[in-house]
């Protein structure tokens, strides 16, 4: 058989194992409506989705004063003091920082002393200004609201237990212990009078902080490292997850947000798992967990490429058949890389032979290997948005928003790298969507960037809680 006939035959396998049209949607959407269900009814200390937030307000964007947040993500910590100005505006001073893998996979107490170094930093140096001489002495506490981008079990809006967490994350001594607890030993250890007065995941941080600006969003969507969602789901309907003296306390018709953890969602039985995902999981230093993750996000985007290159590799179409050196490293192919290669549009393909520089190769690289390995970072990207698509769809069903007859808009605020980095990424949602709804229902869906989701939503319910 001739190269090109094998990589043709390659192709064509690969376009058919990863290709998501509406009938290979519909077990994963019903899974995974199946699962808000079932998670609605099951005590929270037995699962580790659907996870109470217990945030019931929401911002009515004008709301004044200067609050603390800190944005744990997938590699960044992100400090900030949040000025909220009134009228949907905000002003932000922020101090970044990037986790390194010793901090990642080392001991836990040692991660939030780092941490609170940072917000060291921040207090008595870059944000000064904003505070005043009680606050800067200790006298009076500072409010911080803690955007966490990890599973945590909530016991109360400022407090929750650590669960496992993923993006890498091995931190010793920290599973099972507060959160809270954990930030404010680290604090007390710096002579820093700061509390916290909320905790969150990201994906409900994204949904407030964009109902900031747009009152009627329904979804928060994470779309990065990681990918989650959130909701708000009436009290009376996750009375399992919450104790009687609680929402004995609340209106019937009190709607609180819910962190889905929707990255866990999904198994075997109705994921559409190709050998990729299998080989990927398998080597993955926790195997098993996120398998719905683990086939969109910008995590593993990158790596899901490489490992389908390699084969193009194997059959002697790509690089000649040689494994260019550095290649062979697992996750040595980040996601950065396909969006440089699918955005780049020029004839000479400057910016893809800028990106294969990267690896050294026996012989250089050709214009058809660019050709290969962009349409297979396309064939991958066009998957993850359906499966985008997928928990978007999920979201909107369970509350029931395409059944509306009122025309009103479906808004969703998202966020993430992944969303707004990569390109045409959110065409082949909005194009997963027109396929799953129907261009009545798609034309109302308006995916909106929530930025600064992390920060700005830390911040805003530091304050509603403060208040
Ligand atoms: C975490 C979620 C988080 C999501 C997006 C997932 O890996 O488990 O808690 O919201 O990533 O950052």
């Amino acid at each position: 058989m001739t190269i090109s006939k094998s990589i043709d035959i390659l192709f064509s396998d690969l376009e058919h194992q990863f290709s998501i049209k509406k009938k290979n949607l519909d077990p994963i959407v019903k899974g995974f409506i199946n699962e808000l269900n079932t998670g609605l009814i099951t005590p929270s200390t037995k699962i580790a989705t659907m996870i109470p937030s217990f945030v019931t307000k929401l911002p009515t964007g004008n709301e004044t004063g200067t609050f603390l947040s800190l944005d744990m993500g997938g590699t960044n910590l992100r400090i900030s003091a949040v000025e909220l100005k009134g009228q949907g505006q905000v002003q932000v001073l922020e101090l970044k920082r990037v986790a390194s893998k010793e901090l990642k996979t080392g001991e836990g107490s040692v991660f939030f002393d780092w941490i609170a170094d940072a917000m060291e930093e921040l207090v008595h140096k870059k944000a000064k200004h904003l505070f005043d001489t009680d606050q800067l002495q200790g006298i009076e506490p500072l409010a911080l609201g803690i955007c966490w981008s990890f599973p945590v079990h909530q016991t109360s809006v400022n407090r929750g237990t650590i669960l496992r967490m993923g993006k890498g994350f091995t931190l010793k001594n920290t599973e099972g212990r507060d959160l809270s607890d954990m930030l404010h030993e680290a604090f007390d250890r710096k002579g820093l009078n700061v509390k916290v007065s909320a905790i969150l995941n990201d994906a409900v941080g994204t949904l407030v902080a964009h109902a900031y600006v747009n009152p009627r969003s329904r979804i928060g969507f994470i779309f990065a490292t990681g990918v989650n969602a959130s909701y708000p789901e009436k009290i009376s309907a996750m009375k399992a997850k919450l104790e009687p003296e609680y929402y004995q306390n609340q209106d019937a018709d009190t709607e609180m947000i819910l962190n889905t953890e929707i990255d866990i969602f999904g198994s075997e039985t109705y994921l559409p798992l190709t050998s990729y995902d299998l080989a990927l999981d398998a080597a993955h230093n926790q195997p098993k967990f996120q398998l719905y993750e683990k086939m969109l996000s910008g995590a593993y985007l990158g790596e899901l490429t490489r490992l389908i290159a390699l084969k193009f590799i194997e059959s002697g179409g790509l690089f000649e058949g040689v494994t260019p050196e550095g290649f062979e490293e697992p996750y040595s192919f980040p996601t950065m890389y396909m969006s440089a290669l699918e955005n780049d549009t020029s004839v000479n393909k400057e910016e893809s032979f800028k990106i294969l520089s990267n690896y050294q190769t026996v012989q250089p690289p050709t214009y058809s290997d660019i050709v290969i390995l962009t349409r297979i970072c396309r064939i991958v990207s066009t998957r993850s948005a359906a499966l985008a698509c997928a928990s978007i769809a999920a979201m909107i069903e369970q509350q029931g928003l395409d059944k509306n007859e009122d025309g009103s808009d479906i808004v969703i605020g998202i966020n993430g790298s992944t969303y707004e980095f990569y390109p045409y990424m959110s065409d082949r949602i909005y194009n997963s969507l027109l396929e799953w709804f129907g261009p009545d229902v798609s034309d109302r869906i308006k995916l909106e960037i929530a930025k600064d989701g992390g920060s700005i939503g830390g911040a805003l319910i530091a304050m509603l809680c403060s208040i």
